[in-house]
């Protein structure tokens, strides 16, 4: 198969079935795209509920565990894995607040959502997190090993 480990930063960042459904994923990838990290994986996929309890494992004693795993199966989720330096918690910022009416203005939840129970997308809260939804939504060979083209810089 393809090599999937990395020894490089990765975040898993989902866009969740509102986002999907809103027709937002092409402005969702555009925010990663443009801010200059390395694209290595890429799905639109509808997600079983079992591996949606896993995703959220640590929230299963919250009052709203349930609604959760409701709405991230209630349809298809595009799965990505973003790879650069830093990657995970630059991508936490331009996510925003988990309460999308606490995300700031230029923030993908800030700009595009209003509940926190329809905040159009997740981003991994660690690097060791990322490396753990990273492999627990793709499977080996989902994943590419590829470099961007390098600005050619004049000095
Ligand atoms: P959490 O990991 O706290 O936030 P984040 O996605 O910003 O890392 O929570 C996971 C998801 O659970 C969150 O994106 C939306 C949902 N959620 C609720 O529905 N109600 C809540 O009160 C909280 C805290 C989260």
């Amino acid at each position: 198969g393809r090599i999937v480990a990395s020894s490089v930063e990765q975040s898993y960042i989902m866009i969740k079935p509102d986002g999907v459904q809103r027709g937002l994923v092409g402005e969702i990838i555009s925010r990663f795209e443009n801010k200059g990290f390395l694209l290595k994986g890429l799905k639109l996929f509808q997600c079983p509920k079992d591996l949606a309890q896993e995703h959220y494992k640590d929230l299963k004693d919250k009052p709203f565990f349930p609604k959760l795993i409701e709405y991230i199966t209630s349809g298809p989720v595009v799965c990505m894995a973003w790879e650069g330096d830093g990657v995970v918690a630059s991508a936490r910022k331009l996510i925003g607040a988990t309460n999308p009416l606490q995300a700031e203005p230029g923030t993908i939840r800030g700009d595009l959502a209003v509940q926190t129970g329809r905040n159009v997308v997740h981003g991994s809260d660690s690097p060791d997190n990322g490396k753990r939804e990273v492999t627990l939504w793709f499977k080996e060979g989902e994943l590419c090993q590829w470099e961007s083209v390098q600005t050619p810089w004049l000095i």
